[in-house]
């Protein structure tokens, strides 16, 4: 039994280590993830970071800006992004633009709905994507 427990009690202490920084404080990445969302949505870099538990409200500070080229698109992550979070749900996104034909527009939001991520960009529509597309973040 006291073995059992004590068990229990290191493996907790694994999980717990892993999904903490250094000062104590879960990842950004670990916050999406905790709301089932991939860390592929944020870009390599993420530093400190608020989010209001009630709210939802998010903002996550960059080491820099950020482009990218994430399959056929590029992506500009101009720090802070901010958004309002919930499970499967990153809304009323700041900070993330991508190039379509020739202009950059917003993305506004991100959904995950099993297997699928969902990418509302603002003057074009929905774009959907595999989510394990985002199971690592892009590189700046
Ligand atoms: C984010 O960066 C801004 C500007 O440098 C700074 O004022 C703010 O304290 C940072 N926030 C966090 C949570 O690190």
């Amino acid at each position: 039994m006291g073995t059992m427990v004590m068990l229990l009690l290191s493996f907790s202490f694994c999980i717990f280590s892993a999904r903490v920084d250094g000062n104590g404080q879960p990842s950004a990445y670990e916050v999406l993830k905790s709301y089932n969302l991939p860390i592929g949505v944020l870009p390599k870099g993420a530093l400190g970071y608020t989010l209001d538990r009630n709210s939802g409200q998010f903002a996550v500070n960059l080491s820099s800006n950020c482009n990218v080229h994430v399959g056929e698109f590029d992506i500009k992550y101009n720090s802070p992004i901010t958004g309002v979070i919930s499970h499967n749900n990153l809304g009323r996104i700041g900070g993330v633009k991508v190039k379509i034909a020739l202009f950059w527009t917003d993305i506004e939001n991100v959904n995950r709905n099993r297997n699928q991520l969902r990418f509302k960009i603002r003057k074009v529509g929905t774009k959907r994507f595999p989510d394990s597309d985002f199971n690592s973040c892009p590189n700046c």
